[in-house]
């Protein structure tokens, strides 16, 4: 960045949050208003079989991408990203983390759409939110990916009983009343007494919710015996509450995985896990600025071939994105980009600067990311 009187506003305005060390972070995406996406876009419901293989692919993607995720866990339009313990993934900056997981996801997910949806077109950019979670030790990590399948489950069971009773000639209104104050055993009785469904025999990818990790398998692609096993991303529905699959697959969290039981009423319990959770609000009576750049674009530019040192055409599909962002988002009042000379020869860093009358509720993790992501989304 050329060194002019103006840097002090990067020097002294600008802080980087970097994660704790030693701990797992967890990064979670959620697709933004996917009730409407859902409808414009036909899902079927409740559960969208090609919507959530969709998920998957992606969440597959970035399993390729970042070598130091983990483990992720997928149900609806969430996913769960898990970073190894020691992770040094961009110093641990937390911005860096979240925009990362949720730009890549997107644009990945707008890229996978025909495969998926291959008669239906996108009608709306989808875009993601994001936020981080750091979890100090193995039973943490444990409990977290558990609340988050206890969910799926409660979730799916619930709306699995509320389109049963719906496309039976219910309304809506009227399905919610039965549904009403029901448990669990309730709900599996309904399902069977009333619709002949054994609630066991649905598809484990909606009960279970979806897992992707890496496998150490013993064969080639073609199914073929090798001698030294490899690893080979790997989607599947197993139970993740129980010790079986954690068992069975000791080398993913490492080995020290004596996973303890927290005992009690807070084990898996959404109010002990939700202890980790640090959201951070932006100051009151503050401008707001989200400046994001593009990532290995050096790369990017020499395989789409874009002309140097500039190229118009990718410069106007920069600004066409900001116009996008201002529309989407009438809080920004003002947005700026340019490309950086010094650094790379083409259109590297273009920055959308986004300013907003923050309010006391204006959680910082959701701004950015919706920005960036947003971005992303447009830019495909
Ligand atoms: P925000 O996340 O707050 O922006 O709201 P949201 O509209 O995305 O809702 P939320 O994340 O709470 O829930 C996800 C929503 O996505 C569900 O309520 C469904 O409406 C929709 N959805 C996700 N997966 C499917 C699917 O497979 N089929 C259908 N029909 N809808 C789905
Ligand atoms: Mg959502």
């Amino acid at each position: 960045m050329a060194n002019s009187k103006y840097e002090y506003v990067k020097r002294e305005f600008e802080f980087h949050r970097h994660l704790p060390a030693s701990n797992w972070i967890v990064v979670r995406i959620d697709g933004c208003h996917f009730h409407r996406f859902s409808e414009l876009h036909a899902f079927e419901k409740p559960n969208d079989d090609r919507a959530l293989r969709l998920m998957n692919a992606c969440a597959t993607s970035m399993l390729e991408k970042f070598p130091d995720i983990v483990i992720a866990y997928g149900v609806s339009d969430e996913y769960s990203f898990v970073f190894r313990e020691k992770t040094e993934f961009y110093k641990r900056r937390e911005s860096k983390n979240i925009s990362l997981c949720v730009s890549y996801f997107t644009i990945v997910y707008g890229m996978k759409w025909k495969d998926f949806f291959p008669n239906n077109d996108l009608k709306e950019p989808p875009y993601f939110d994001g936020r981080v979670v750091c979890y100090p030790n193995i039973n943490t990590i444990r409990d977290y990916l558990a609340w988050r399948q206890v969910d799926c489950h409660i979730n799916n069971q619930y709306n699995t009983c509320f389109w049963a009773l719906v496309k039976s000639g219910k309304t809506e209104k009227e399905a919610h009343q039965a549904l009403k104050g029901t448990s669990s055993k309730d709900k599996n009785k309904l399902l069977l007494q009333q619709f002949q469904v054994n609630y066991n025999d649905e598809p484990a990818m909606f009960r279970k919710g979806s897992t992707v990790y890496r496998d150490k398998v013993k064969t080639d692609d073609c199914g073929n015996p090798i001698k030294r096993t490899r690893e080979a991303i790997t989607v599947s529905n197993f139970d993740l509450i129980g010790p079986e699959f954690w068992e069975n697959h000791q080398y993913i969290l490492g080995e020290a995985s004596d996973y303890l039981c927290l005992g009690g009423k807070e084990k898996y319990g959404y109010e002990y896990v939700k202890k980790f959770d640090n959201i951070h609000r932006l100051p009151y009576s503050n401008w707001t600025i989200v400046r994001i750049s593009a990532c290995q674009f050096d790369q990017f530019s020499l395989i789409h071939s874009f002309d140097k040192p500039n190229d118009e055409t990718a410069l106007r599909l920069m600004n066409a994105c900001a116009s996008l962002m201002m529309e989407q988002f009438p809080d920004i009042i003002f947005g700026y980009g340019f490309d950086n000379e010094y650094r790379y020869d083409l259109p590297l860093e273009n920055s959308c600067v986004c300013m907003e009358k923050t309010t006391k509720k204006t959680d910082k993790n959701k701004i950015c990311v919706s920005a960036w992501h947003n971005f992303a989304s447009f830019h495909q």
